[in-house]
């Protein structure tokens, strides 16, 4: 498919998204890169997913730290940097905590980061990640948003913290090069984009992707937005923010998106909408994902194909449209999610008999 200009000109190895798209991005002049060199992830065709559509999916799960958060941590850290920050902090679910460790460390300031205490309330990859990093890790007593809250206070007290959640507009400058590769990648903009929606950065960060390129005449279109929210944890499609936020995908276990009224504006601009999806359908859509497609993300992330799945079903997407699920996130995160929905691996002796006794009963002789 070959882009809205011409071919794309052949290129030298990947810079990272600071300086592959610094002039699409509004970071302080003289801004230094830090960069892990996130970005340029594949865009894979489906094979089996698509029921008729023409769907696609983003793998963002191949940034440096195994998230999309990489984009926009490596802008708003780079802009931190140029305004002389001396920590940064950050409320998550688990992944930004990831990134913005990974960042600090890249440019040598501490992090204070701020997650949710409780079993199963942050993936333990996500954990050893921020650990790894040799990050600050407080696990707080409450949930993402009053996690989030706390930060914030903290943050405005501080006049010398970067606080590195997606409130912080370079967050979601960094995350629009999302869009920017899809359009690059298809052409054009899709039909539809379907992605998972936590605390609603990320969904408009694409929409200011997808209306930039549009404005500058680097995209035709722009796509319509599916928002995919887990039951529990659907703030956006009732309309009501949600006390106490339950789903098993708990990157997006969030039940005041700070950025929901970005998210539905965009979701309103672009005819698009939110859906919820239930713990059920998300882990149908991660367990087709991994075992059909090959492709192994995170319970969120897969929250994304459950939602194109509905918005098929109910005939909101239709044959032959072609769609973008974005794949928030590496499987590798969860590791616990993923043995839990497997069956337990079989034990033998090192013996090639017993060995090939394990093989499905088709192929044993
Ligand atoms: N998918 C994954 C894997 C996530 O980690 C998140 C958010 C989302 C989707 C939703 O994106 O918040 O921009 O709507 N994770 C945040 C975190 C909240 O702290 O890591 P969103």
């Amino acid at each position: 498919m070959p882009a809205p200009h011409g071919a794309t000109p052949p290129r030298g190895p990947w810079r990272g998204v600071v300086e592959e798209f610094r002039r699409d991005l509004s970071l302080p002049a003289g801004a230094p890169a830090i960069s892990l060199r996130e970005g340029d992830t594949p865009l894979v065709p489906a094979l089996r997913a698509g029921r008729g559509a023409d769907l696609h999916f983003k793998i963002e799960g191949q940034n440096p730290t195994g998230s999309f958060k990489d984009r926009g941590m490596a802008v708003a850290v780079s802009g931190a940097v140029a305004e002389g920050a001396r920590f940064l902090v950050c409320a998550s679910t688990g992944n930004t905590s990831a990134s913005a460790a990974a960042y600090a460390a890249r440019a040598g300031l501490p992090a204070l980061l701020a997650v949710p205490a409780g079993d199963g309330a942050v993936a333990r990859g996500k954990l050893a990640q921020a650990l790894a990093f040799g990050a600050r890790l407080v696990l707080v007593r409450g949930n993402f948003d009053q996690a989030l809250a706390a930060v914030r206070a903290l943050a405005n007290a501080r006049p010398d913290a970067a606080l590195v959640n997606s409130v912080n507009p370079l967050r979601l400058e960094g995350q629009k090069t999302g869009a920017f590769e899809v359009v690059a990648q298809l052409g054009d903009a899709p039909d539809w984009l379907c992605i998972p929606v936590g605390n609603a950065g990320n969904i408009s960060a694409y929409w200011r992707g997808f209306c930039e390129y549009r404005q500058s005449g680097r995209a035709r279109r722009v796509p319509r937005l599916l928002g995919a929210q887990a039951a529990g944890a659907a703030p956006l499609v009732s309309g009501q923010p949600v006390e106490h936020p339950e789903t098993l995908a708990s990157a997006i276990r969030i039940g005041r998106p700070a950025s929901a009224h970005l998210a539905r504006a965009a979701v309103a601009e672009a005819d698009g909408r939110f859906l919820a999806v239930t713990d059920a359908a998300i882990l149908e859509a991660y367990t087709f994902l991994a075992r059909q497609e090959g492709l192994f993300c995170e319970p969120a992330s897969a929250a994304a194909l459950a939602g194109f799945w509905a918005a098929r079903e109910a005939g909101l997407i239709i044959e032959g449209q072609r769609v973008v699920c974005v794949l928030t996130g590496n499987g590798l995160k969860d590791p616990e999610r993923a043995i839990a929905q497997a069956a337990a691996p079989l034990e033998a002796e090192a013996d090639p008999a017993a060995l090939a006794a394990a093989l499905p009963a088709e192929l044993r002789d």
